[in-house]
């Protein structure tokens, strides 16, 4: 019995013991569990966390790269900007050396420089139509003269006679007409002796006939600023042959228009029209001829006014000074087409005609009288 009991005993506290064992070991496990299972949790919390923080990663990176896409395609779009521009500039560039080149100052400066000064106008298109009024200034001198206003300032030249060495030069022609004679002007001395009424002031220059020999005619080119020749050329007549029937003094006669320096001219005595040159007002040279088909025959004066010549023609003894022939360069007006202009009746005749194409108005020498006359423009007419 007592082994028994011992063993019993003994087995009791053995399984009292496992047991005891065995809840320490559940307690112990389910403990373990536990603590896995908040581990699991806690995990699992962070692996979301980690998992939103790394969505939002992305997302911040993608609107990052979007950001940096964009900021690259503007640069993109500048860099080529600025290409374009340094482009344009080096063009520009390249524009202005030519330009300025040399070369280019040689072969074009002269040309525009002179075109400049005259202001000269390449396509006019004016026709005169009437004349509007006549203002008779007052009377210096003797039958035969000439006066004229520089187009490119207000200077008045008073040339009077049929020849001489002396200008007389005015500040205006409001100057002039209060002084009490060509005495009153600045008296300008030429070095050479001018002929007959046919001068022509432009830009500072004046240009004036002179006669060498009898028939070996120059057209003189004189700087009134420096009081000195700057050009002369030689024009060849056959014979002494004044270009005006009623004008004998007048030998040749240089005008001025929108379009530059013209000189009337008869070729020779035997030749019954007036020949019109175009002159290069820098050189003098002779650059175009025409002849007008208008008689010389009792002609007064002429004048060139856009490209086109009026004759005016007379009686003697002198009547009514009317415009019976134009000659158009530019073929643009016929003479049939052109209006009979008559002067208002005066009792004298015209010395010469000095047309202004800036004022568009003719500066008359009538026995002495030195007359405005205003004139009314109209467009030529397109055939
Ligand atoms: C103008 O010229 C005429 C000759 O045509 C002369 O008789 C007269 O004295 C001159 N007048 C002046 C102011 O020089």
């Amino acid at each position: 019995m007592k082994p028994l009991l011992v063993l019993l005993v003994s087995t009791a506290w053995t399984l009292t013991g496992a047991q005891y064992y065995y809840q320490g070991l559940m307690d112990y496990l389910e403990n373990r569990l536990l603590a896995i299972e908040d581990r699991m949790q806690f995990w699992h919390e962070q692996c979301h966390r980690y998992h939103t923080e790394l969505l939002d990663f992305k997302k911040h990176t993608a609107e990052a790269m979007d950001g940096l896409k964009n900021g690259h395609g503007v640069l993109l779009r500048d860099l080529e900007g600025a290409a374009v521009r340094v482009d344009r500039v080096e063009r520009e560039m390249d524009y202005v050396e030519a330009l300025t080149s040399p070369r280019a100052c040689a072969s074009k400066a002269e040309k525009v420089l002179e075109q400049e000064a005259w202001g000269l106008e390449e396509n006019c298109v004016e026709i005169i139509s009437a004349i509007r009024s006549v203002k008779i200034l007052k009377r210096v001198g003797g039958p035969d003269g000439m006066w004229t206003r520089d187009p490119r300032s207000s200077k008045v030249f008073v040339l009077n006679g049929t020849s001489g060495d002396s200008v007389y030069q005015f500040s205006s022609v409001r100057d002039f007409s209060r002084s009490p004679g060509v005495s009153g002007g600045r008296q300008i001395r030429l070095p050479s002796e001018w002929i007959g009424p046919g001068a022509a002031v432009y830009n500072g220059f004046l240009y004036y006939l002179r006669r060498e020999t009898e028939t070996d005619m120059q057209v003189v080119k004189y700087d009134l600023l420096s009081g000195s020749v700057t050009d002369a050329a030689m024009f060849p007549l056959e014979s002494y042959a004044a270009v005006y029937g009623l004008n004998p003094e007048t030998v040749a006669d240089l005008a001025v228009d929108d379009q530059g320096l013209w000189l009337l001219y008869a070729a020779e005595d035997s030749e019954p029209s007036i020949n019109l040159a175009k002159m290069d007002p820098a050189t003098l040279d002779m650059e175009q001829i025409w002849d007008t088909r208008c008689p010389r025959e009792n002609a007064e004066a002429a004048f060139v006014a856009c490209g086109t010549v009026y004759v005016v023609y007379n009686t003697r003894p002198a009547s009514r000074s009317r415009v019976e022939c134009v000659f158009d360069v530019n073929e643009m007006v016929v003479s049939e087409e052109a209006p009979l202009i008559y002067f208002p009746r005066r009792y004298g005749a015209h010395a010469s005609l000095k047309y202004n194409p800036e004022e568009k108005q003719l500066y008359g020498w009538d026995d002495g009288y030195q007359i405005i006359y205003r004139l009314t423009m109209k467009r030529k007419l397109l055939v």
